[in-house]
């Protein structure tokens, strides 16, 4: 059952056409397939063998005779067919049940329409087929349905004809001009309305966009437009790459398992990452839209035009459409200081979610060597990492190198399914002089070596001779199947500060040694190190910075990423002190007193204040210990913020009062920075004021909850009031729930901030159970399940580690229950107790006993399996 990299064979078969006719009915749609097939020369001759999943087959003609054929192992597999090489056509009749898919892949109904999800592997539960990447046809594809229930009926490519049928039906048909691999199929049929956009090409072509969601949210698709239309223009500008289609079009559905799917021409959305309106969408829902457009659009080339050989590959496209969608709002953010506000949130994220994946049972390379369930590769390894694998490539080549490699990419390789090697030979030849080129080899065990690598810095003064050096040293501990680690190639962007904070170099140094020392000469003083700037490596760095050090960086460094940094690591230095020493958290004065001069600094931005001033998450805290106590490290956290509340409540209320009108509402850097501060600044004052009983700011929070213009702010002010666990979060979240009981992305977020509610007194998994037990909540949407179950479980450690195990039964409970319904939103679920090896007794123990239980179930997904089996292998 378990795929290995390695036994990658070509097709024996080749599909050059298909037409597809699909007769849609919920509980029971039928799927005519006819397909011209020849064999592929350069392998011996052997059965066909095509691909199925819960398919009822009725018919299979080959040349329009009956033939024999035989099922093995789920497979269809064909034995008789025509010898020699020219193509013949086969004809498959099967039918299959839309309305009982639960599982959200291939075609399934949601809210009365039709949808599809065939990546990776959803394309064999509509047809039997050649359901692997490297198999691309020609699809034709007629839809027919009641034309009263499924007025819209979208394909990929274009409408070629349509019109009435008998007994109130009718049909579209649709023509995609490019060829594609079954995963990229996708339709959909229903009772949708859509915004349009004509545009017209650098090149004079016309394009027709548009974006379709359910009547009544049309008014939510302007800023999805305005995404889409930015990221046609950037990838133009950027990489010379244009729309290839006379229409985009863009689909909205609130059954998704995932974020969004790149399907050619025909983009199928998680409704959270379409709609957006200033009442009901936050800040950072208009920028994920923003991103997610843009990541999916990024992918028509990157991914659709050039495609992956097998699934191993599937970093090839994802993780450099995620390093291209990073670029994209970093292009859009403008100003140096947003860009690197964009550059931080993103390393926060690999930081707080791919080290810890790295670091744990399911570690495996970007490109991985072994799965037994693929769906359980779209990980922050494969999309997050490998987005730092490519942007490490760009630092190699530079800006223009690397445009020059991806032109080069897209003239090998235009219309091909090919390998990460393949990507990366591109882009070394493109830049022959470059270091890339000089050591790609080795470069490319950012592929095949899973594992965070450590640089450790030792830095040396001479003060006789002014000598300055510093060795860097990399090793990477062994992960599941890799015990020893070759060096990597390390870029490691550098530069030195005198002691009023003065640049004295900067330079880049790419680090391939096990250890290389560096020797700066002629200087009077000791310089201090800034090291790792805009994090140009995936690594943890291990330097002994004193705190004099950091404060100088802080204050200082003219990388803006290290600034936060250097406030990150005096944050997370002293959290680590609390938790080894067992004293009281007791902050002491230099740290406040910068965290003081960063709130009221003259010329830094709203946004990397607020960066600075949020502590490190709970998590990314936990990962830097050996043992954990999820509970101590919450309520160490917790001090934490309430001290910082407390010793610059003047300082919050001033950043409050200065930042809090936004004027008219717009989702640009600027502003969204002014909202987030003012939102954290409101936070702190609420926990500053349950402290001393204070009774003022609670108030002022419930105030602006309820007259605030936009969501951000509304969310804000009630997120501030359950944080600081005011007397009026009840009354608050009670007031929200009713103004909103119609919006479902609004619930999404009403559930999720109760779950993940900051516990008090095991206060939290109580209310999780009542917030499943009431009406709206809906265990078969993906995105309620996650806004209920996820955020308890999965975002609120200091809730979830339960010294009572409650929490770890609660978990295995819902992983059994969902994996009946969706295996691969249980398995995500799963993931939750990845790191339990960590944790401190007796929560180890029952961590242990709560992943057993789940996988004593005998019969469960390969998804959910493939997790706990996993976690419990030594
Ligand atoms: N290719 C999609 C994206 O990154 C993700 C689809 C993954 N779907 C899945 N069922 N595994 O945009
Ligand atoms: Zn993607």
């Amino acid at each position: 059952k378990v795929i290995h990299r390695a036994d990658y064979q070509p097709p024996a078969f080749w599909i050059d056409t298909v037409e597809l006719c699909f007769d849609l009915d919920p509980a029971k749609t039928r799927v005519l397939n006819r397909m011209r097939i020849r064999r592929n020369p350069d392998v011996v001759p052997q059965p066909l063998r095509l691909d199925g999943e819960e398919l009822n087959l009725a018919r299979v003609l080959v040349g329009g005779q009956g033939t024999s054929f035989k099922m093995e192992d789920g497979q269809l597999v064909l034995e008789n067919l025509p010898e020699g090489n020219d193509p013949f056509e086969l004809e498959i009749f099967t039918t299959c049940a839309p309305a009982k898919n639960t599982k959200l892949m291939g075609l399934y109904v949601s809210n009365d329409s039709f949808f599809t999800q065939c990546e990776a592997e959803g394309f064999r539960r509509i047809t039997y087929f050649l359901d692997r990447p490297d198999v691309m046809a020609s699809y034709t594809v007629t839809l027919r349905a009641d034309k009263q229930k499924y007025p819209v009926l979208l394909s990929n490519g274009n409408l070629v004809d349509h019109g009435d049928l008998a007994e109130g039906r009718h049909f579209a048909k649709w023509v995609d001009p490019f060829r594609k691999p079954s995963y990229l199929f996708a339709l959909v049929a229903g009772q949708l309305v859509c915004r349009e956009q004509r545009i017209s090409a650098r090149s004079g072509k016309e394009h027709l966009l548009q974006v379709y969601v359910r009547a009544g949210d049309l008014d939510k698709t302007e800023h999805a437009m305005n995404s889409l239309m930015a990221s046609i223009a950037w990838d133009e500008a950027r990489f010379g790459l244009p729309l290839d289609l006379e229409r985009f079009m863009i689909v909205a559905t609130s059954d998704f398992n995932m974020g969004a799917m790149e399907n050619k021409g025909l983009n199928i959305f998680n409704t959270k990452y379409v709609l957006a309106s200033q009442a009901t969408a936050t800040d950072t829902d208009y920028a994920n839209i923003e991103s997610v457009v843009g990541h999916e659009y990024f992918h028509n080339w990157t991914g659709d035009r050039v495609t992956c050989r097998d699934w191993f590959q599937l970093s090839l496209k994802e993780g450099l459409t995620v390093f291209r969608d990073q670029e994209f709002s970093q292009d859009l953010a403008g100003q140096p200081s947003a860009r690197a506000v964009k550059r931080i949130e993103d390393v926060r994220v690999l930081r707080t979610a791919q080290f810890p994946e790295d670091a744990g049972p399911m570690a495996h390379p970007v490109r991985p060597d072994q799965y037994l369930e693929i769906n359980n590769f779209y990980t922050v390894t494969v999309y997050e990492k490998g987005a730092e694998v490519v942007r490490m490539m760009q630092t190699l080549v530079g800006r223009e190198g690397f445009a020059r490699g991806l032109t080069l990419y897209f003239q090998r390789h235009d219309g091909q399914a090919v390998t990460c090697d393949d990507f990366a030979q591109a882009i070394a030849d493109a830049n022959p002089e470059s270091q890339l080129a000089q050591r790609l080899e080795q470069f490319k065990r950012w592929y095949s070596q899973a594992g965070t690598p450590h640089v450790r810095v030792q830095t040396h003064f001479d003060a006789a001779s002014g000598i300055y050096t510093l060795t860097l040293s990399q090793s990477c501990a062994p992960t599941p199947g890799q015990p020893d680690k070759q060096p990597f190639v390390i870029p490691v962007a550098l530069g030195l500060l005198d002691a009023e904070g003065r640049e004295l170099t900067s330079g880049l140094h790419v680090l391939t040694q096990a250890s290389e020392t560096l020797t700066f000469p002629g200087y009077a003083a000791e310089p201090v190190p800034s090291l790792l700037r805009g994090f140009s490596a995936p690594v943890i760095l291990d330097y002994e910075y004193s705190d004099q050090q950091l404060l100088a960086l802080l204050a200082h460094d003219t990388d803006p990423f290290n600034r936060w940094e250097a406030a990150q690591r005096l944050a997370t230095g002293r959290a680590l002190t609390f938790l080894r020493s067992d004293s009281a958290v007791q902050l002491d004065a230099p740290y406040v007193e910068a965290m003081r001069s960063v709130l009221r600094h003259p010329a830094l931005d709203a946004a990397f204040k607020e960066l600075v001033l949020t502590l490190p998450g709970e998590t990314y805290i936990a990962e830097q210990l050996d043992v954990v106590d999820p509970q101590r490290v919450h309520a160490v956290r917790e001090s934490m913020r309430a001290q910082l509340a407390q010793a610059l409540a003047p300082d919050w209320e001033w950043a409050y009062e200065a930042h809090k009108d936004t004027g008219a509402y717009s989702p640009d850097p600027a502003s969204a920075g002014r909202r987030a501060l003012t939102g954290l600044a409101l936070t702190q004052l609420c926990l500053a004021a349950r402290a001393s009983g204070d009774t003022v700011w609670p108030g002022k929070a419930y105030q602006r909850f309820k007259d605030a213009s936009n969501m951000t702010d509304r969310f804000n002010a009630l997120a501030a009031l359950v944080s600081a666990g005011s007397d009026l979060a009840a009354a608050a979240l009670q007031r929200f729930h009713a103004m909103f009981r119609n919006e479902p992305l609004v619930l999404d977020k009403w559930f999720a901030l109760q779950a993940g509610a900051p516990d008090r007194g095991g206060n939290v998994l109580p209310i999780v159970k009542q917030l499943m037990a009431h009406p709206d909540f809906n265990i078969r949407n993906p995105n309620r399940a996650r806004s209920v179950i996820f955020s308890y479980c999965s975002a609120n450690p200091g809730g979830f580690h339960r010294s009572d195990a409650a929490g770890y039964v609660f978990w295995s409970d819902r992983v059994i229950e969902l994996d009946a319904i969706n295996p691969q939103v249980a398995a995500r679920l799963a993931r939750a107790l990845d790191r339990w090896k960590k944790l401190a007794e007796p929560l180890r123990g029952a961590a242990r006993e709560a992943i057993a239980r789940v996988a004593a179930k005998p019969d469960l997904s390969n998804d959910v399996r493939e997790v706990v089996s996993r976690a419990l292998a030594d």
